[in-house]
């Protein structure tokens, strides 16, 4: 698939097969997402693979910092938030380092770790994967961090679920254009 198919074609697809992945694969992935461009080549991006009985300790994790916001929660919603791990076959977690250097910038290597994201993004589109992008609350959870090995200082950008495709002749709709989002200064 050439680059700007991949870019093109790129959706998020929340609904994915079970199927795991073989390992070249996800290493494929993983060397897309190290392939981004980072100032002073420090390579801020921090993966954490989740597959297997790895996404059901999160799932775990998950309804544990649930159960401690909301103590009197029903067990239906601990089991809700339980499956939110399972709902693809490969999670990559992405995390940010801080930086360590005067010279190294917060913002700069937040960009370079997401451009990493998006490369493994669309290296899954490329090998025929769905994928999305998620975050929400427990991106920023100190909890979440810890339990993968993160500090709480550090900005978790990314959970990118990933699986074999699962929709087929799904229409999305065409994206408006970059027009109104450019100014042309010649
Ligand atoms: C930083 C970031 C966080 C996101 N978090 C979520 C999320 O928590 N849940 C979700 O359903 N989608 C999330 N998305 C995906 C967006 O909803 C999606 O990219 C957007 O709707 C555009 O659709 P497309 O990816 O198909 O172009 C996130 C995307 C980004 C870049």
């Amino acid at each position: 698939m050439d680059i700007f198919t991949a870019i093109n074609t790129r959706h998020s697809e929340g609904k994915v097969k079970a199927d795991e992945l073989p390992r070249d694969v996800i290493e494929k992935l993983l060397s897309a997402g190290n392939q981004a461009p980072n100032h002073f080549k420090i390579r801020p991006w921090r993966f954490v693979v989740l597959t297997g009985k790895g996404r059901e300790r999160f799932g775990e994790q998950l309804a544990a910092v649930f159960r401690a916001k909301f103590p009197d929660v029903p067990a239906e919603a601990l089991d809700k938030e339980r499956l939110k791990a399972l709902r693809a076959p490969l999670i990559i977690v992405v995390a940010v380092d801080q930086p360590v250097e005067p010279k190294e910038n917060e913002v700069e290597n937040i960009a370079a770790a997401s451009a990493a994201c998006q490369n493994i993004l669309l290296a899954a589109n490329a090998l025929g994967l769905g994928s999305i992008w998620r975050t929400g609350d427990p991106a920023r959870d100190p909890e979440i961090k810890k339990f993968f090995g993160f500090d709480p200082g550090q900005h978790l950008i990314g959970f990118l679920y990933i699986g074999y495709r699962d929709l087929v002749d799904v229409q999305f709709p065409a994206r408006p254009s970059f027009e109104d989002r450019t100014t042309w200064m010649d």
